[in-house]
């Protein structure tokens, strides 16, 4: 390939400031519209979270996270103090369960449940199992929900690679319970259902109490923030204090995708998708779909090159590479090749780095820009493994608010942890 060609493919990834101010605009006026009115593309949904835990907080508690790549099943243990230990089991979701029906989907949740409950070390968990009585779990639910109280949730879509449609429309904690009763597991009943970014904020706030936003860069990307109960005018009521609220930033671009820079590599993993013209700014930004938009656009930067002799090539190789270890692909290119495949992997995360920090911009001056300490939990594959992401976000957000008061900080694992924080936050539940 010329390097004319290289350096054309190379700037359609790169943002300059003034696309990435705009972008920032934009995002902020489409998370106020949906703040506003329901139907929006940025959905902002209110979660009923109103309380947050303070630290202190005691107490065993059986927790289930389904994301997007897999179920993990487990027992938080709040120890007080902001500190947490766990205990926690995961599975991977297989295509056949991905692609099949609620009742198998919520069946196989079920039966982890059980199996977890049979086989775990923990007393606490282990009488659940053996004394039928009445317990909460703690739901982490990686899709967006509408929710009308903390502790049921409508389906309004899958996004990620879950197909099971007849599930859309339906109350996802019902179909838990249910599931959970057909194995003799009724006495178990969900106490809270959170969307994972939900659960990151409220288990960052057991952590660190400055935390005000939850992002997760994982297999799909998404955040939540602490937003006034009085702004978020499609809720009809007056009430004073705070809601987390779950933006469900995925779909922004959904409703007019010109809004954002895309290439063909970017239209073509659109098409490919199990749902095409749905979770735009998503599809540039998360796992699922970086490793496919970099080798689309490697395919074009070198034809018959040793591209061809992978079976995969997914995010986890961009991290390989960006880590100057290339791993699986070791030797697989010659070293002007690597070169490139070095520059165009970096390009296709620079761009998804600084996209996310278009967002987090947003809501930080939607928030009114504290001066104020203000944490950004983040959770999820990507943030965890890409070498350096976290300095690429915040030298972005350097340059689109100035002076910001932004602290970021890796919250491994806390999408489970926040599912037991929110329900030891409950009024009425166990406190120290
Ligand atoms: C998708 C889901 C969203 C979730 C995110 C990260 O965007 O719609 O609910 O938070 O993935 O897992």
């Amino acid at each position: 390939m010329s390097t004319a060609s290289l350096q054309s493919l190379l700037k359609g990834f790169t943002l300059h400031e003034d696309t990435l101010i705009s972008i920032k605009t934009c995002f902020k006026r489409a998370l106020q519209q949906g703040l506003t009115s329901e139907g929006q593309a940025v959905k902002a949904l209110p979660t009923f979270i109103t309380e947050l835990p303070n630290g202190q907080e005691i107490g065993d508690y059986l927790v289930v996270d389904l994301g997007g790549s897999n179920l993990r099943v487990g027992c938080v243990q709040l120890e007080g103090s902001h500190k947490f230990s766990l205990d926690i089991h995961k599975w991977s979701l297989t295509e056949t369960i991905k692609d099949s029906n609620n009742q198998v989907l919520f069946d196989f949740i079920a039966y982890k449940v059980g199996e977890y409950l049979k086989m775990t070390e923990n007393s606490v968990m282990k009488q659940i199992y053996s004394e039928s009585c009445q317990v909460t779990l703690g739901f982490t639910f990686s899709y967006p929900v509408k929710q009308l109280n903390i502790s049921h949730g409508e389906l309004i879509q899958w996004n990620k690679a879950i197909k099971c449609q007849d599930a859309i429309g339906k109350d996802v904690v019902e179909l838990l319970e249910e599931a959970l009763a057909r194995i003799g597991l009724g006495h178990i009943k969900v106490g809270v259902l959170l969307n994972d970014t939900v659960a990151t904020l409220a288990a960052h706030t057991y952590v660190d109490p400055d935390t005000k936003l939850g992002v997760i860069l994982g297999t799909g990307t998404n955040a939540a923030y602490v937003e006034q109960t009085s702004r978020i005018g499609k809720l009809g009521i007056k009430r004073e204090g705070i809601m987390l609220v779950n933006t469900e930033w995925g779909a922004f671009g959904d409703d007019c995708p010109s809004l954002l820079p895309r290439t063909p590599m970017d239209e073509d993993v659109d098409a490919q998708s199990p749902n095409p013209g749905k979770q735009i700014f998503e599809k540039m930004i998360s796992g699922m779909y970086l490793g496919e938009i970099a080798r689309l656009a490697l395919q074009k930067a070198l034809p018959c090159s040793a591209l061809d002799k992978l079976l995969t090539f997914d995010t986890q190789h961009l991290s390989e590479v960006a880590s100057q270890n290339f791993g699986s692909l070791d030797n697989l290119f010659s070293e002007g090749d690597q070169a490139v495949v070095e520059c165009l992997c970096a390009a296709v995360v620079k761009r998804a780095a600084a996209l996310c920090s278009a967002s987090i911009g947003a809501v930080y001056e939607l928030i009114g820009a504290p001066k104020a300490r203000t944490v950004v939990a983040f959770d999820g594959s990507l943030y965890e493994h890409y070498p350096r992401i976290s300095e690429l976000i915040k030298s972005n957000l350097d340059k689109l608010c100035p002076g910001n008061s932004l602290v970021l900080q890796l919250a491994k694992n806390e999408s489970i942890v926040g599912a037991a924080a929110a329900l030891a936050a409950q009024p009425g539940q166990l406190r120290k």
